[in-house]
C-alpha cells in the first residue's frame, strides 16, 4: 500500500518537483552577514568566528531560506535549521503552499548531543559501553526533534588509526570492533523502537567510506588501500550501523583507490544496496557533488550531477549541482528519467516512515522549551563524562581530599565555551560548566591563575599561588577548534608555551596533576614521565567542570580505557595497536623496523586506563564448543575500593597466508567488583570472527594456532593458544 501510494504521488510530480524532493539546502544569512551556512561553518572551523559567534548569528541573522523555491516545490530538505519556530514556519509553507504539499525533512549536525552536548565521540567511546552511547543518543533524539530535526548526520565510524587527522575526535577510535559497536548503539539510540515516534530521528551514517583513512591523516586526502583491508578493517563498521537499521548513509569526501565516493557506484550501488540490502537513501556530504570537478573525474557540474545520481546518491546537499543540470540531462536523453524517480522514491519513503506525511509538524515552541537542557540530561551528561575521562597515571596523588588547598592554572579550566569540542553547533555557551565554575558552584575553595598571560609563562603569579597550595591542578591541551573538520595537525605534541608552563609548576615542587582538554591522542613523552597524575578529560561536554571534579575528589572511580594510541611523537602516526608483524619487527638490533628518534611502543597503548583501585587477572582458559571459542578468566578486585573494570579479549592468527594483525580485539566486557571480590568473565568468540580475506578475496577461516589473550588493555594480558581445525 505504502509503495502504491508513493508511487501514485511520483505520478503527479512534474520533473522539477522530483529533483525537488533531493535537492537539500542550508539557509543562506543575509543582511550584514551575508554568506552561505557552509561559508559561515568554514568560518567556525578555521577561527574566523568563535562557536558562540557562529550561535549567534544562525540564532539571530536573518536568513534566506529560499521560501520561493520551496512553494515551488524544489526544496525537499533543509541542513542547519535547528529551531522548532523556523522548522515550522518552512513546512507550513511546504505542505499548505505547495502543489503537491510534499512535507520537508530537517537534516541536522546531531553529533554528541545537542543542545546537552556530551563529551565528544572518541571520549565516549572510551567507555566502552554500548548501552551508555544508545542512552545519550536517544537524549540527544529527543532533544533535537523538539527542536524540528528529522536526521542527524551520525554515527560517524570512521576508523581512525592517524592522530593527525582532526576528525579523530569524531568518532570512536582506532578499533573496527568498537566503532561498530558504538555506531550500532547510536542507530538504535537516535531512531528509537518506532521511526515514525515524534522523538526518533533517522541516522545518516557517515562517511562512507574510510574517511579515516586519508594518507598522511590529511583531511579530504586520498585513501589509497587493499581490498583486504578494506573489507577487514574500515568496512564492518558501516556494516554493523546498517545492520542497525540506519534509515541514511552519506559518502565520503575522499576518493577510494581514485574514484571518489560520491560518484563510486562500486562502494554506494554494489555494496551499500546489493550486498547489504540497504533501502535508506543517500545524501552527499555538503558540496561533495560539485567537487568531484575538483577531484578531476568529471569535467563539469552537469557532468557531476550525472556522475553523482548513476552513483547512487539521492539527496545532494548544498551544492545545487543536481537543481542545475538533471532537467536538462534527461530531457536530452543524458540520464534515466527512472533514475531520478527511484531516488524520489526512497526520499519520500523515508518521509513517510517518519511519519511525516500524518504529523509534519513533530514539535512546537513550547515542547522545544521544556525539552532542552532537562535536569535529567545534564545528570545523563555528568555519567557520560565521568565515563569517557581516562586517569593515565597516577602516583598516589587521586583521589583528593576535601582538605587539601588546591591551585588551578590554564585558561582551559576557566572557558565553558570550550568544554563542547568540535562539531557542537547546538551548543550554548551558558549551559558549559567550567572547572573552576563547578569549584565555585560545589564550595570548593582555590586559587585560580590562567599561568600564561599575552604569550608569556607568569612565572611570579604561579610561584606565589603555588607556594600556598598543597595540590596544584594544571588544564592542558588543545582548543576545541583544533580538532575536527579541517583541523589536520603536523605535529601533535603540546605547544612549546604550555610545557614551559607545565615545567614551571613542577619545579614548584606541588604535587600537579594534569588534566588534559582534546580532541585527539597527544603526543606528550614529558608530561607522562614528570607529572605525578594525568587525567585525560578530552572535550568532556557541558557538564565538564562537574565531572572533572567527581573524578578528581573520588566521588566516581574512573573507569574509562583508551580507545586510541597515544604516541611519543607525531612522527610514529599512524601508530595502531593491531598492526601486522613485519619480517623484522622492531627491536634492539640494528636492521629491524623502528626508528631511531623514538621508542617503539607508544606512551599510552589502546585500551589503557586506570583505577583508584587495582584488577589482577588469573586463570586463563581457553577451548572450543560447537562454533565457537569460549574463553574464561578470573578478574579480582585486589584494590580496596568498587570499580568497574573493562576486560579486554584480543586474538592473534599465529600463522596464516596473509600476515594478520600481532592482536585484534574481539570481545570486551565491563564488570563492577567490589575491593577483594573475584568473578569469572566468559567469552565466546565465533569461528566466523577469526577468518581473513585471501589474495583471491576470498573471506577463509585458516586451520592452525591462534593466540587469545585477555587483560585490562592491549599490551598487559594472559595468553593462551589453541590450535584450532573449526570443525
Ligand atoms: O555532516 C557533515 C559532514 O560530516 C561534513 N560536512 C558537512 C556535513 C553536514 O553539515
Amino acid at each position: 500500500v505504502q509503495t502504491q501510494k508513493i508511487e501514485a504521488l511520483i505520478g503527479k510530480m512534474t520533473l522539477e518537483e522530483k529533483i525537488g524532493q533531493l535537492q537539500q539546502c542550508g539557509p543562506s544569512l543575509v543582511g550584514a552577514f551575508e554568506v552561505s551556512f557552509e561559508e559561515l561553518l568554514d568560518m567556525m572551523f578555521d577561527g574566523r568566528i568563535s562557536q558562540e559567534e557562529f550561535g549567534r548569528l544562525m540564532s539571530t541573522a536573518e536568513k534566506d531560506f529560499h521560501e520561493d523555491d520551496l512553494r515551488a516545490g524544489k526544496i525537499g530538505s533543509y541542513n542547519g535549521v535547528g529551531d522548532a519556530l523556523t522548522a515550522n514556519r518552512l513546512q507550513k509553507i511546504a505542505v499548505e503552499e505547495s502543489r503537491l504539499g510534499i512535507p520537508l525533512l530537517f537534516g541536522y549536525d546531531v553529533i554528541h548531543g545537542f543542545r546537552t552536548v556530551t563529551p565528544i565521540p572518541l571520549a565516549e567511546s572510551c567507555a566502552w559501553e554500548p548501552e551508555l552511547w544508545q542512552k545519550t543518543a536517544r537524549m540527544s533524539a529527543e532533544e533535537a526533534t523538539a527542536a524540528g530535526i528529522h536526521m542527524t548526520f551520525a554515527p560517524m565510524v570512521d576508523v581512525a588509526k592517524d592522530a593527525r587527522w582532526g576528525r579523530v575526535s569524531e568518532g570512536a577510535g582506532e578499533d573496527t570492533l568498537l566503532n561498530g559497536d558504538y555506531g550500532a548503539a547510536k542507530v538504535r539510540g537516535f531512531q528509537g523502537e518506532d521511526l515514525s515516534q515524534a522523538d526518533a530521528m533517522a541516522a545518516c551514517l557517515k562517511h562512507f567510506a574510510a574517511y579515516g583513512a586519508g594518507e598522511a591523516g590529511k583531511d579530504y586526502n586520498r585513501v589509497d588501500m587493499s581490498a583486504q583491508r578494506l573489507w577487514e578493517e574500515y568496512l564492518p563498521a558501516y556494516k554493523a550501523c546498517i545492520d542497525a537499521g540506519a534509515r541514511a548513509v552519506m559518502p565520503a569526501f575522499n576518493d577510494l583507490n581514485g574514484v571518489p565516493c560520491t560518484v563510486n557506484e562500486w562502494l554506494l550501488r554494489d555494496v551499500l544496496r546489493d550486498e547489504w540490502g540497504f533501502d535508506g537513501i543517500t545524501v552527499s556530504d555538503a558540496n561533495a557533488i560539485a567537487e568531484c570537478v575538483n577531484h578531476g573525474v568529471v569535467v563539469d557540474r552537469q557532468a557531476a550531477a550525472k556522475e553523482a545520481l548513476q552513483a547512487g546518491i539521492d539527496m545532494d546537499m548544498t551544492s545545487n549541482v543536481y537543481a542545475e543540470n538533471l532537467a536538462g540531462l534527461i530531457e536530452a536523453g543524458g540520464v534515466a528519467e527512472d533514475l531520478l524517480d527511484q531516488a524520489v522514491y526512497r526520499i519520500l519513503k523515508l518521509k513517510v516512515e517518519l511519519g511525516l506525511f500524518e504529523h509534519p509538524y513533530r514539535t512546537d515552541e513550547e515542547k522545544e522549551k521544556r525539552t532542552l537542557v532537562k535536569p535529567e540530561y545534564r545528570a545523563l551528561a555528568r555519567e557520560a563524562a565521568t565515563k569517557s575521562m581516562v586517569l593515565l597515571k597516577n602516583e598516589a596523588i587521586l583521589p583528593l581530599n576535601p582538605q587539601q588547598k588546591i591551585a588551578v592554572f590554564g585558561a582551559l579550566a576557566n572557558d565553558p565555551g570550550q568544554m563542547t569540542g568540535a562539531w557542537a553547533i547546538g551548543a550554548q555557551e551558558n549551559d558549559c560548566v567550567s572547572l573552576v565554575q563547578a569549584m565555585d558552584a560545589q564550595g570548593i575553595s582555590y586559587a585560580y591563575h590562567p599561568g600564561i598571560v599575552d604569550g608569556i609563562v607568569a612565572m611570579d603569579e604561579i610561584n606565589q599561588f603555588a607556594e600556598k597550595a598543597d595540590v596544584v591542578i594544571l588544564a592542558i591541551g588543545e582548543q576545541k577548534e583544533e580538532s575536527g573538520e579541517a583541523a589536520s595537525k603536523a605535529d601533535i605534541s603540546l605547544p612549546a608555551i604550555q610545557l614551559e608552563l607545565t615545567e614551571t609548576l613542577l619545579r614548584t615542587g606541588k604535587p600537579v596533576i594534569a588534566v588534559l582538554f582534546n580532541g585527539r591522542p597527544l603526543a606528550i613523552p614529558t608530561v607522562a614521565e614528570q607529572v605525578p597524575a594525568i587525567l585525560e578529560a578530552w572535550h568532556p561536554g557541558i557538564e565538564a567542570g562537574n565531572a572533572i571534579l567527581d573524578i578528581l575528589y573520588g566521588a566516581v572511580n574512573p573507569s574509562a580505557k583508551l580507545t586510541t594510541t597515544f604516541p611519543f611523537a607525531t612522527g610514529q602516526c599512524p601508530l595502531y595497536y593491531d598492526h601486522i608483524s613485519t619480517g623484522r619487527p622492531g627491536g634492539k638490533s640494528k636492521f629491524t623496523s623502528k626508528y631511531l628518534d623514538t621508542p617503539l611502543e607508544p606512551v599510552y597503548p589502546f585500551g589503557y586506563g586506570l583505577s583508584y583501585t587495582a584488577f589482577s587477572y588469573s586463570n586463563l582458559q581457553v577451548e572450543t564448543s560447537g562454533d565457537a571459542v569460549q574463553l574464561a578468566v578470573t578478574v579480582t578486585n585486589s584494590g580496596a575500593r568498587e570499580g568497574e573494570e573493562i576486560v579486554q579479549c584480543y586474538v592473534q592468527d599465529i600463522v596464516a597466508k596473509r600476515a594478520r594483525p600481532v592482536k585484534q580485539l574481539k570481545a570486551y566486557q565491563k564488570v563492577l567488583l567490589q575491593p577483594g571480590e573475584s568473578i569469572t568473565i566468559e567469552f565466546e568468540v565465533p569461528f566466523e570472527k577469526l577468518g581473513y580475506y585471501d589474495q583471491k578475496m576470498e573471506y577463509v577461516l585458516e586451520v592452525g594456532e591462534f593466540a587469545f589473550f585477555v587483560g585490562g588493555n592491549s599490551r598487559d594480558n594472559l595468553s593462551e593458544t589453541i590450535h584450532l581445525s573449526f570443525i
